[in-house]
């Protein structure tokens, strides 16, 4: 059996990545795949445990970036290699790169930490196309705040952060163009589908 195909969605909150994440998973599903639609932190009972206590909680940066780890490492291990290996197509609504960009970038944990974690985690899984949702800072904000009563704990940064995490995301789509896609996150959701069915396409 081929293995299935990996795709991971990242950018800034409030760049419209949900949304089109949404539509993927519907659009390939329409095409007759058998989808995962999945999440990070989050994607397993644990994980989505994980997930509550790091939106909610004050914690060390340290131990931030080790339970986004130790959440990936069960979703990796219960969810996505499992799904991979049944021939299954797994759409992740953050992955890897959002630990670089908001640990690293946003935060300021150093690259190299997370490195040892990715390779300790990851071992050699990478997704086969990560798309990057990039938009302007303050127009991300607009509409997180349009859409956000309750901001979590990363939501409520300032836009200093988000700036940060954004350069993040910028340096790891120049460093991976073989994997990576930037998508202009500006545009209109309607032709955001068709860049993303012409993505897909190439896969
Ligand atoms: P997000 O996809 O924004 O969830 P929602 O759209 O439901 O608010 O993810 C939650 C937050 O987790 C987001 O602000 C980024 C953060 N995050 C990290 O800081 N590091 C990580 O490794 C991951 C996966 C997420």
């Amino acid at each position: 059996m081929t293995r299935g195909r990996f795709i991971s969605f990242e950018g800034i909150d409030g760049a419209g990545k949900s949304t089109q994440h949404a539509w993927l998973v519907n659009y390939l599903r329409d095409q007759g795949r058998t989808v995962v639609a999945t999440r990070e932190p989050g994607g397993t009972p644990l994980g989505e445990k994980l997930r509550a206590l790091l939106l909610a909680e004050p914690m060390h940066l340290e131990t931030e970036a080790l339970l986004m780890f130790a959440a990936r490492r069960e979703h990796v291990a219960q969810v996505i290699e499992p799904a991979l290996m049944r021939g299954e197509w797994v759409i992740c609504d953050r992955f890897v790169d959002a630990s670089f960009a908001y640990q690293g970038g946003g935060r300021g944990l150093n690259w190299k930490k997370l490195e040892v974690l990715a390779d300790w985690v990851l071992g050699d899984l990478q997704p086969d196309l990560t798309l990057i949702f990039d938009a302007p800072v303050a127009i991300a904000q607009q509409r997180l705040h349009a859409a956000t009563s309750q901001p979590d704990r990363f939501e409520q940064e300032q836009a200093d952060f988000f700036e940060r995490v954004r350069s993040a995301y910028l340096r790891i789509a120049n460093e991976h163009p073989d994997r990576v896609r930037l998508i202009d996150a500006t545009q209109t959701p309607n032709s955001i589908n068709k860049v993303l069915e012409n993505i897909v396409a190439t896969l």
